[in-house]
């Protein structure tokens, strides 16, 4: 199974574009947030904790990130055509994961595509969202928090990826469809 990492900073379109992306290619769809927010609705001990966690704009701690998505993965059904990651990996150790669970499951990364979109535009996108979308992190504080903690967290994982020769940066800004052309060109060498 090839599978595909989409990377970007809050509100730069991960989830937007992995939409797009499942109905053309038809691989599965894994945002790590969604999987949270499953949990936090859930009304659990553990939804409580990691409601605290994501309400105040931080990542969880690797382990239990871990955890849960090896929980999930293990939960899914049998996919041939690949995962998009959504959100994952956040952090240098959960690229390491990640790659290490790929190879024990003789599955291989074909790309991360990193959305670069301009950091007004995408406090702007989610102040948008708050007014409609109940999600506890899309307010102004929040927003700029999850902004500095994708900068000193997440960023790292681009400089993985680029080592290993599977790094694509994408322009996310534009409209939904010129971001998804843009996307396509690298995907149609991949999966077609
Ligand atoms: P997560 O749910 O992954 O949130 P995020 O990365 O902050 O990103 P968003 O989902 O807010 O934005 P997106 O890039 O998907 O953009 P979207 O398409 O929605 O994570 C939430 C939290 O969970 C984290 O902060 C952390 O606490 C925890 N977490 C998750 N994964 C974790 C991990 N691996 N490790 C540890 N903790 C983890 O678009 C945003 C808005 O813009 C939408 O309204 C959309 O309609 C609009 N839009 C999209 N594209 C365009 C466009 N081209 N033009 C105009 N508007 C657009
Ligand atoms: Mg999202």
């Amino acid at each position: 199974m090839r599978n595909l990492i989409l990377c970007g900073a809050p509100g730069s379109g991960k989830g937007t574009q992995s939409d797009l992306i499942v109905e053309k290619y038809g691989l599965l769809h894994l945002s790590t947030g969604d999987l949270l927010r499953a949990e936090i609705a859930k009304q659990s001990e553990l939804g409580q904790k990691i409601d605290a966690i994501i309400s105040k704009g931080n990542l969880l701690p690797d382990d239990m990130m871990i955890t849960l998505l090896e929980q999930h993965i293990a939960s899914l059904p049998e996919h041939t055509k690949g995962i998009i990651f959504d959100g994952f990996p956040r952090t240098e150790n959960q690229a390491i994961e990640l790659e290490s669970l790929m190879k024990r499951s003789g599955d291989e990364t074909a790309v991360l595509i990193d959305l670069h979109v301009d950091e007004k535009e995408t406090i702007q996108r989610l102040i948008n969202r708050g007014k409609t979308s109940g999600r506890s992190d899309d307010n102004e504080d929040t927003i700029r928090k999850r902004l500095v903690v994708y900068h000193k967290q997440t960023e790292p994982v681009a400089d993985f990826y680029r080592k290993l020769n599977k790094y694509q940066r994408v322009d996310g800004m534009g409209t939904v469809d010129s971001i998804f052309q843009r996307i396509d060109e690298i995907l149609k060498d991949l999966y077609c």
